[in-house]
């Protein structure tokens, strides 16, 4: 049973044919309207979530299927005690595919290996969220035409972003990407995105702490919020959440096609007075979000029937 993961989990090649569908359904969305007649999805979300689990919800309910689920664990049998394996085993009895957020890192792997339905990793800790890479990655299409020779600085909490190490992941694979990590030495990439996604793929980046000095070697800016559900302690959280907002007067020296992406919820890390900038990105990500997710549905169920 095929599963996503992992942003790994798809080969270039698939991405780029989910983008090529992504595009299709904004083309012709009535095409793509009873696709999912008769289906059913399962949401299940243990961690908080506005766009990505109604995202989901979305666009299952546009390509004419329809939707279960919770939206917090403890709404869930889990307040009693239900293992994810016996969750995802009783869901799997109801649902055609699951899309599922955990705290913990590696949960939806888990529960992939025991439904009998298609598992999509709508978050795990601070671990990985494939579904907001595509997101990302199809706003890095339309926005710059391809993905060849970007320079993509990602700023904030680089530590606990797993938004972070799945984009990474997936432009790791791109000639010419260059990343230029900016973020306090508190909530650098981990080791691991170094030793597993960096260093193998000679793919070249610098770490900085300040984000001005830099802005304007940038093709895509990539803000974060500092991950506060993440720390063990509030003193720290306070004292690093506000570290970058991006404001206009820091944009002076950017690149006029420069493109600003947040995966949202934003807190304070871009100014408001932004959104009315013609680079800020962030709510086309969030639409296109959807248009990606009913992309993956459709590929995963197709496959299950096979
Ligand atoms: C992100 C997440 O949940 O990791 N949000 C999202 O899914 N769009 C980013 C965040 O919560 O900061």
């Amino acid at each position: 049973m095929r599963s996503l993961i992992d942003i790994k989990d798809l080969t270039t090649g698939e991405i780029e044919e989910l983008i090529a569908v992504a595009e299709d359904i904004i083309a012709h969305p009535q095409a793509y309207a009873h696709r999912c007649a008769g289906k059913k999805l399962a949401t299940l979300f243990f961690e908080p979530s506005t766009r990505t689990r109604l995202s989901f919800e979305a666009a299952m309910y546009e390509l004419g299927g329809n939707v279960i689920g919770f939206s917090s664990a403890q709404n869930s049998s889990t307040a009693k005690g239900e293992s994810v394996s016996d969750t995802v085993r009783t869901v799997s009895c109801y649902a055609d595919i699951i899309a599922m957020r955990h705290p913990k890192e590696g949960a939806p792997m888990v529960a992939s290996r025991r439904a009998t339905v298609p598992v999509i990793n709508a978050g795990d800790g601070g671990h990985n969220h494939p579904t907001q890479t595509l997101a990302d990655l199809l706003t890095i299409h339309r926005e710059k035409g391809g993905f060849r020779n970007l320079t993509i600085g990602l700023c904030g909490d680089l530590k606990f972003g797993r938004t972070v190490h799945s984009l990474m992941s997936a432009m790791a694979r791109y000639e010419g990407t260059r990343f230029v990590l900016i973020s306090p030495e508190e909530l650098c990439i981990p080791e691991y995105v170094k030793s597993e996604v960096l260093e193998p793929q000679h793919v070249p980046y610098t770490e900085v702490r300040e984000l001005e000095p830099v802005m304007h070697e940038l093709d895509i800016l990539y803000m974060t919020r500092v991950q506060r559900e993440r720390f063990f302690n509030e003193a720290d959280y306070v004292r690093l959440k506000d570290t970058y907002i991006l404001t206009e007067d820091k944009l002076r020296t950017a690149k006029s096609d420069l493109c600003i992406m947040h995966p949202l919820p934003r807190v304070n890390e871009i100014s408001v007075s932004v959104d009315d900038d013609p680079r800020a990105c962030y709510f086309k990500q969030v639409l296109y979000g959807k248009y990606i997710r009913m992309a993956l549905m459709l590929k995963l169920l197709e496959e299950a029937n096979v």
